[in-house]
Parts: C-alpha cells; sequence; structure tokens
C-alpha cells in the first residue's frame, strides 16, 4: 500500500493498493467498501441431527429464473466450516433475513461452537418447521427462504453455496396488500467489524426509460 505523492513532495489524494506487493489479506478494504451487505441467517441440520445458525453477509441473489441465492463461507484452516458442510450433506438450508429485533442473537449465533452444540439453543432462539426442507426457520423472522442446494463451488479460499428456493415464508409485518413491502423491511446491514447499518432511510429515483 503506497501514499500516491506527487514529485515536489505534495501529498495528492489517495492511497493505491498493488494487490501483487501488498503483503496482507485485502479482507479490510473488500468488506469496508462492499457495503451495507446483507445478511444470509443460514440453518442447517446436520446428519446427526444438530441444528446449526450462522450468519454470512458474503450474500446475494445469483438467478431470478430459477430463483437462486449465494452465499461464501471463506473456508476454516481445516476445511468447511459447518454450514456448507450441512449444505454438502444434506442439500438444505434456510436464509433468514436478519432485522433489527434480531440483531445481537445474530451475532450471537456467529460463536465458534462444538458441533454437537446447536446455535439456536446458544442464543436463546425458537425454531419453527420449514415446509419444503427438513433444517428449521428462526420463529420470527420476517423472511426465511427454505433452499435446496444447487451447487457448491470452490472460488479461491471460499466455496460458494448456491441454493435453489423452493418456499418463501413472509411474516404479516412486511407485507402490504399481500405482497411483499420493501418499506416495512428494516434488515440489519453489514458493514465491517463489528459496525452493522439500518436500512430505513429510504429515498427513490426513477429509472431513466
Ligand atoms: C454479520 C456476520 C457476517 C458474517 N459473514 C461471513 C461470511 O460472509 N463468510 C464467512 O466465512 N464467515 C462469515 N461470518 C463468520 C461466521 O458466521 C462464523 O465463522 C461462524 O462461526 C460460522 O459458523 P458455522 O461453522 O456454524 O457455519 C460472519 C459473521 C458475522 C457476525
Amino acid at each position: 500500500m503506497t501514499d500516491n505523492g506527487s514529485e515536489n513532495g505534495e501529498r495528492a489524494e489517495g492511497l493505491e493498493i498493488d494487490v501483487d506487493d501488498h503483503d496482507s489479506s485485502l479482507y479490510r478494504v473488500l468488506s469496508s467498501a462492499v457495503v451495507p451487505r446483507p445478511i444470509a441467517w443460514v440453518s442447517t441440520r446436520s446428519e446427526e441431527g444438530v441444528d446449526n445458525l450462522a450468519p454470512y453477509s458474503f450474500f446475494t441473489v445469483a438467478s431470478v429464473e430459477p430463483p437462486i441465492l449465494l452465499f461464501a463461507p471463506v473456508d476454516d484452516t481445516d476445511g468447511l466450516k459447518d454450514t456448507p458442510r450441512n449444505a454438502r450433506d444434506t442439500g438444505e438450508f434456510v436464509i433468514n433475513l436478519v432485522t433489527e429485533e434480531f440483531a445481537e442473537a445474530m451475532n450471537e449465533t456467529s460463536a465458534t461452537l462444538p458441533v454437537d452444540e446447536s446455535e439456536f439453543d446458544h442464543a436463546g432462539l425458537e425454531r419453527a418447521d420449514s415446509t419444503a426442507v427438513d433444517p428449521p426457520r428462526v420463529a420470527g423472522a420476517a423472511v426465511a427462504f427454505e433452499c435446496t442446494l444447487h451447487d457448491l463451488v470452490d472460488v479461491g479460499g471460499s466455496t460458494l453455496v448456491l441454493g435453489e428456493v423452493r418456499h418463501v415464508h413472509l411474516a404479516d409485518s412486511v407485507t402490504t396488500d399481500g405482497t411483499i413491502d420493501v418499506a416495512e423491511i428494516d434488515a440489519v446491514g453489514r458493514l465491517t467489524g463489528s459496525f452493522y447499518a439500518r436500512t430505513e432511510d429510504r429515498f427513490s429515483l426513477e429509472r431513466p426509460p
């Protein structure tokens, strides 16, 4: 990383990063600049029947037709994290939306727990039965996407998890006149480190034809 200085010693604004010369991870730059990120709060059930729950903010829509969501767990030094491993082993998971009332509990579920301990219980969260898949939803989550595994894709040190949405739950609190209402979706966004953003401060722009 170098300051962008001029020949007469005056400093120009900015910082240029030559990735090839950079001696440590770009995690801080990537996770600070690609913001705010939505949070996939992913529930899975292990083959042994333990309900796992963990947040993943490298998360987006991959395809609309068919409806496919993707999130990107960074691999642990000893391999896959529990969520992608369970998704691989069972082919099913649920992506729950994180709203502010669940922010602290979501954070609790990012703790590294033994594989036989459920983050639902660790964070004092209730399970709700899913409709199309085995893993439970987070009871009270305003939106839940029940998914079957579409693909796992190795990308560098991450394993992308792509899931086809099979069933969607929308709470009454986020619908108006029988459809989803973005003005009611107070999702929490991840910034970096311990920082988060609210999404209540909205404005609109009409798209040009
Ligand atoms: C808000 C938030 C977002 C996170 N996003 C990611 C992510 O995108 N990728 C990742 O590998 N870990 C992410 N983490 C860390 C994982 O949640 C953490 O490693 C967790 O223990 C993984 O649990 P699991 O092994 O049960 O899947 C995030 C943590 C928090 C608090």
